[in-house]
């Protein structure tokens, strides 16, 4: 079968580059196989990873020319022949992360295993952004409360992980204590509500971090930035303190740990990864998960921020208003527009 989708022919570290290069084009999709299921798409989100992907600094790597797009959301148009034909017509979030071809596309196919089937009041844009931000903000939160923390630290505070964090945070009744790079995304947190707010160039940062991280019992940092923030993150955790990587933004190594603390404090690095935490759940764990987390974008609880959509005609253009202001929120992917 054919499709519509977006094709990168190149990776390039330059990511302005890298979008100019990007193609509508019509691409074979594969029969959907026993276990898999024809989507036709609805949206689709540009994450970070994707832009990795396109730099080619991503741990998937797809034969060139090739389809991004990891995640997304649609509708079952067929079934594969181990899969109830009764679930053509269902709307789904998918998150398929492998080097098949990806949700930047008219139509995907799913390996029953990366869909979520969703409840009917569940609105398809947001739809599109939750199989993976949701769950790993829930996932890096229970591994936090496991800990007895009244407290967490984290960085790229204006994006969309971490405000997944900061609301169920808060709703434990711990005390969250924000990093962004920008002023005005300081501000806007503020304004929003964020009791602790820093910006990385605040000279005194690590001194402010060390002392409310002891005062409000703080033992786990969230890093999505890597490069020196890890360091600055780290050393700021009292003893028994972790830090727990699960992005890196800055494209930079992890640096500036104080080793001592190491040694002679018990505290850790670890990272974090969606796919390994998710295979070790049972079926039936991650579906109660999923109908708890899904309730709460129902009701209006949890909310992906959304800018602007894009179709495919324009997506260099779309895309570039997403990567130079990522925390006004998701740009989506949607054909036919
Ligand atoms: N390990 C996993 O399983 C897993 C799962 C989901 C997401 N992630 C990772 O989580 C991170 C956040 O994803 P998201 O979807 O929440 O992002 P997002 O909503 O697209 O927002 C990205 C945020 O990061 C900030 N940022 C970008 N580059 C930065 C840098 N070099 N230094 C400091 N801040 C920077 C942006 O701030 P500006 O507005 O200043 O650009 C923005 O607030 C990404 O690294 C992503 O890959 C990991």
């Amino acid at each position: 079968m054919k499709t519509n989708a977006i094709v990168l022919e190149q990776y390039n570290r330059n990511i302005i580059r890298a979008l100019l290069g990007l193609k509508e084009a019509e691409t074979e999709l594969p029969e959907p196989g026993p276990d898999e299921v024809l989507i036709k798409v609805h949206a689709a989100p540009c994450n970070p990873s994707d832009i990795a992907f396109m730099q080619g600094g991503y741990n998937i790597v797809k034969a060139l020319p090739a389809v991004p797009g990891f995640e997304g959301s649609g509708t079952i148009v067929e079934t594969g022949k181990n899969i109830p034909a009764g679930l053509a017509g269902k709307k789904v979030s998918f998150f398929i992360q492998d080097d098949r071809p990806g949700s930047w596309a008219g139509y995907v196919v799913a390996h029953r295993g990366s869909i979520i089937l969703l409840d009917d009041r569940m609105d398809l844009d947001q739809a599109a952004c939750f199989s993976v931000n949701p769950l790993t903000a829930f996932a890096m939160m229970e591994e936090a409360r496991k800990t007895g923390t009244k407290g967490i630290i984290q960085n790229a505070s204006g994006g969309q992980v971490a405000h997944f964090i900061r609301k169920i945070a808060t709703g434990y009744g711990m005390e969250v204590i924000d990093v962004v790079r920008k002023e005005e995304n300081a501000a806007a947190l503020r304004n929003g509500g964020a009791k602790h707010v820093f910006t990385e160039t605040d000279p005194e940062i690590k001194e402010k971090l060390k002392l409310l991280a002891r005062e409000t019992d703080a033992l786990i940092a969230f890093d999505a930035v890597a490069g020196e923030q890890s360091g600055i993150l780290f050393n700021a955790l009292p003893e028994n303190g972790r830090l727990i990587i699960y992005g890196g933004l800055s494209n930079k190594p992890v640096s500036g740990l104080n080793a001592l603390d190491i040694i002679f404090k018990n505290k850790t690095v670890t990272g974090f990864n969606l796919p390994q935490w998710k295979s070790g759940l049972t079926e039936k764990e991650f579906e109660e998960i999923i109908n708890r987390l899904q309730a709460k974008f129902i009701d209006g609880t949890l909310k992906t921020a959304i800018q602007g959509e894009t179709g495919f005609k324009n997506i260099a253009k779309g895309l570039r208003n997403y990567i130079t202001n990522m925390s006004a929120g998701k740009i989506l992917i949607k054909p036919g527009l």
